[in-house]
């Protein structure tokens, strides 16, 4: 046996232990053998709010799969434990409820990082880059919000969509009806049953939904919000964070963020 082997013995002979030693003082909460506390003992949890493929959703067997799960199940096994994933409405993300409550170690929910939410929650370095792009029927395309004047304009509740169509609408008087819908699932099936003309989110959820119902909806229009994704965690909980931070990085630099990207969002844009 190598000497990777044996560390990886050694290392799971260690959390065997911190196991058993972690059940006779306290079954709700744990740490991991570097340190880390994690609120269920032996597993990282994750809150996250689906589905939002390809960041987040349910797989033909229910699986919860995709980019940030991916990633987060990296940061799982640096700290030794499997990821768990709680699904819960995005609003108790953002705000930080989730976390400050001890429902979840860690936040994965495509999230973009904006200054309101750092007031809340301590973000990662940014994973993602991305977009808000409006989504139409095809042949039913419009280019501008301006043109959805006297109609109805879908948004998923609570997320930085939304706030940008808010924005619009108001600095610029539009006459546009937006209607809010509690979960990207509702939002895509609001537009496939002309519910709404029109909706915005972020681009590679898009993108990903006319992957997978080809020909139905196209990408209309793009608003170049520049958006970067961050996993959260608790205000103040140094420790994960770093751990999330590690990963990301080990994951850069060793070509495993690479593979995860091509596996879940396709070939990157050209530089
Ligand atoms: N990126 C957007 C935001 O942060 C949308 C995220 C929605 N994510 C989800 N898993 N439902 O507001």
């Amino acid at each position: 046996m190598n000497v990777r082997g044996l560390a990886g013995l050694a290392a799971a002979a260690a959390l065997a232990i911190g196991a058993v030693a972690g059940c006779a003082k306290d079954d709700t909460g744990g740490s991991t053998e570097s340190g880390v506390a994690l609120v269920k003992a032996g597993v990282l949890t994750t809150c996250t709010h689906l589905p939002y493929a390809p960041f987040q959703s349910k797989d033909a067997s229910g699986k919860v799969v995709g980019f940030d799960v991916a990633l987060i199940d990296l940061v799982a096994a640096k700290l030794g434990v499997k990821q768990e994933i709680v699904d819960t409405p995005f609003e108790g993300i953002k705000s930080g409820a989730d976390l400050n409550s001890g429902k979840c170690d860690v936040a994965a929910a495509g999230m973009t990082i904006t200054d309101e939410r750092k007031k809340v929650l301590d973000f990662s370095e940014p994973y993602f880059d991305a977009t808000q792009a409006l989504a139409t029927q095809t042949g039913k395309e419009v280019k501008t919000l301006e043109e959805l004047a006297g109609k109805r304009l879908g948004v998923q509740g609570g997320t930085t969509g939304e706030e940008y169509v808010n924005a619009q609408v108001k600095q610029k008087g539009l006459k546009v009806e937006v209607v809010s819908f509690r979960d990207l699932a509702a939002l895509q099936q609001a537009l496939a049953t002309n519910q709404v003309v029109a909706a915005v989110n972020d681009l590679p959820v898009w993108n990903e939904y006319i992957k997978a119902n080809p020909g139905k909806v196209v990408v209309a229009a793009g608003f170049d919000t520049g958006e970067q994704y961050g996993f959260a965690v608790k205000k103040g909980n140094a420790d994960l964070l770093k751990a999330v931070n590690d990963a990301i990085a080990a994951a850069r630099t060793d070509g495993t963020y690479d593979k995860i990207y091509a596996e879940w969002i396709g070939a990157k844009p050209a530089a």
